[in-house]
């Protein structure tokens, strides 16, 4: 599974846990930013992420800044990408089971290390149920048809 991760200085430091979380699980995500904890705009990263996912060269990415709301939003420009915030275990199974989620926004400002692993870990771990879900989602993507480029 390819994972692409990014992050705002509001994420950064969550950003570099997660990595090494999913190294621990033999999981490679390709880190695209930032870098330090100085002041960047979170939309620039968010499209880097979203992009990837948008034009299939990643399976799932994740998205970090101070609430993961700002993420979520940009995110969610780019057709094919259904982008959620999670905060807690059952906004993470639910994204993925429910919504089928490609990316997930946390907010480095809302949950501390220990808690974005597990909701991450859950995530990841989770399926997408299908049955009556696939036609709520074939509405999300005739709206992405209609009114994207
Ligand atoms: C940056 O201060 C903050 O606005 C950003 O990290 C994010 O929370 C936006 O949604």
């Amino acid at each position: 599974m390819k994972i692409v991760i990014a992050s705002d200085h509001g994420g950064f430091a969550l950003k570099q846990a997660l990595i090494e979380f999913l190294k621990t699980q033999n999981l490679q995500a390709s880190d695209l930013g930032t870098n330090n904890d100085d002041s960047v705009d979170y939309p620039d990263f968010a499209i880097l992420v979203a992009k990837k996912v948008s034009q299939g060269h990643a399976d799932a990415g994740i998205l970090i800044c101070g609430t993961g709301i700002g993420m979520s939003i940009v995110a969610n420009k780019f057709r094919g990408v259904r982008a959620a915030v999670v905060m807690d275990a059952y906004t993470a199974q639910m994204a993925k089971e429910h919504n089928n989620a490609n990316v997930i926004c946390l907010g480095g400002r809302i949950v501390d290390g220990k808690k974005a692993i597990e909701l991450v870990r859950l995530w990841l771990k989770s399926s997408y149920e299908a049955g009556r879900h696939n036609q709520r989602l074939g509405k999300i993507a005739a709206v992405e048809k209609e009114n994207f480029k």
